[in-house]
């Protein structure tokens, strides 16, 4: 298998279909022909939400681990979130970043630029001197709490061209809860979040939308009412999109163990829930499928739910999730899936293909192991579940950025 695949050049239009880019793969002269229907070739995906940690939480990962990961996971192009040290909150300071990413990426690294200064919610960063350099706006880890703030940060990233990527909770609900407000934590005894510390903030933010006439990305949505809002704010026409990740789309509060790897912010929800997204990724209301790739090390994800980290990785496990249990039970079409891991999310983002695909194995099986991971974040709700799907190739502008 290995020697077969030659790093080849596929030049993809974002308008073309996912059939046509196959077509195209497999007709470009020096491409490995296949002998067995097993591999598929897809251009390669782009996961707009990741924490690559760099600078200032290399101990977690680096933009070096965390791309040489993304590459293992098909990706070829991905978006980082500001919660870094030094935030990247104006131009020296993203410089920072961007030298690590030109130094170490081996796929396309593309950072957020963070919507105040320091995250703190307080001050407007300098939106517009990062504005050439970042695919956006966020305060992801946080939500800008202040509706003024927030109006300010519409206006302005109106003003350049640029989408404001909004993490939504409200921290005056979160009444130390680390889990879904549900019934495992009622079960349990443990401390919950209610859904509406995540809506409530859309609903707002929805508004502003209206008002400022800003392109809006939300991220990570976990709530049946999340779905709704935003269904009904494309439904009046606003410039609204939004990502989940697949652990929402495949589990729910009734599958949490006490254990830190089950822990992430927005925290996984009720089954109603968990349907409510899936109808949604169906109709159209949720537009991609993004990881948040979150990693941590091992003694922070060690201290159970209540004490451990937020975040999971997700990056190396993402389509053998999507392909396994949406893909192989006929929830989603293959074309469906490549739409939400790639070509959606490079178009809402203005992020080119180029060059880039990868091949998948879909026959191949196996349990997800952290140990195999290329992240150095090993904290994963999907240890032990038995996938299909192995990443047999990444190739990204045409260079072979990983093999397996
Ligand atoms: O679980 C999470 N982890 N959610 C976030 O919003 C932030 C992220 C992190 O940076 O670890």
């Amino acid at each position: 298998m290995a020697d077969k695949i030659r790093a080849k050049v596929i030049t993809g239009s974002l308008g073309a279909s996912f059939s046509d880019l196959i077509g195209a793969a497999l007709s470009s002269p020096g491409l490995a022909v296949f002998n067995s229907p097993r591999y598929v070739i897809f251009p390669g995906f782009c996961d707009v939400h990741v924490h690559f940690r760099e600078p200032g939480f290399s101990y977690k990962e680096t933009i070096k681990t965390g791309s040489k990961a993304a590459a293992r996971g098909g990706y070829t192009t991905v978006c980082t979130m500001p919660n870094l040290n030094p935030v990247p909150d104006n131009v020296e300071h993203l410089n920072q970043q961007l030298a690590c990413i030109e130094r170490d990426a081996c796929i396309q690294v593309i950072p957020y630029g963070a919507i105040t200064l320091g995250e703190k919610g307080e001050t407007l960063a300098d939106l517009a001197g990062m504005a050439p350099y970042v695919a956006g706006f966020s305060d992801d880890g946080r939500g800008v709490q202040s509706e003024d703030l927030m109006r300010q940060a519409m206006r302005r990233a109106k003003a350049l061209g640029k989408p404001i990527v909004a993490h939504c909770e409200d921290n005056s609900l979160l009444r130390g809860g680390y889990i879904h407000d549900g019934d495992y934590a009622k079960a349990h005894g443990h401390r919950g979040i209610c859904s509406e510390s995540e809506w409530g903030p859309i609903a707002r933010d929805l508004k502003l939308v209206k008002e400022t006439g800003v392109s809006y990305h939300v991220c990570h949505i976990s709530t049946k009412e999340s779905v709704e809002l935003i269904r009904q704010a494309k439904a009046e026409g606003l410039d609204v999109t939004c990502e989940t990740g697949p652990h929402y789309l495949v589990m729910d509060d009734s599958m949490l163990q006490e254990d830190g790897r089950f822990k992430m912010n927005p925290p996984l929800r009720s089954p109603e829930d968990r349907e409510a997204l899936v109808q949604g990724l169906l109709d159209g209301t949720i537009d991609m499928i993004a990881t948040d790739h979150a990693p941590h090390s091992a003694e922070e994800k060690a201290k159970g739910l209540e004490k451990s980290a937020f975040g999971v990785v997700g990056i190396e496990t993402a389509f053998p999730i999507v392909y396994t249990y949406l893909v192989k039970p006929g929830i989603l079409t293959l074309d469906q899936a490549a739409e939400l891991l790639c070509i959606s999310p490079r178009k809402r983002f203005n992020l080119d293909l180029g060059q880039d695909f990868c091949v998948w194995d879909l026959e191949s099986e196996s349990v997800i192991d952290p140990k195999e991971f290329l992240s150095l974040g090993k904290a994963t709700p999907f240890q032990g579940w038995k996938v299909f799907g192995r990443c047999a190739a990444t190739v990204r502008s045409g260079q072979l950025v990983y093999q397996a």
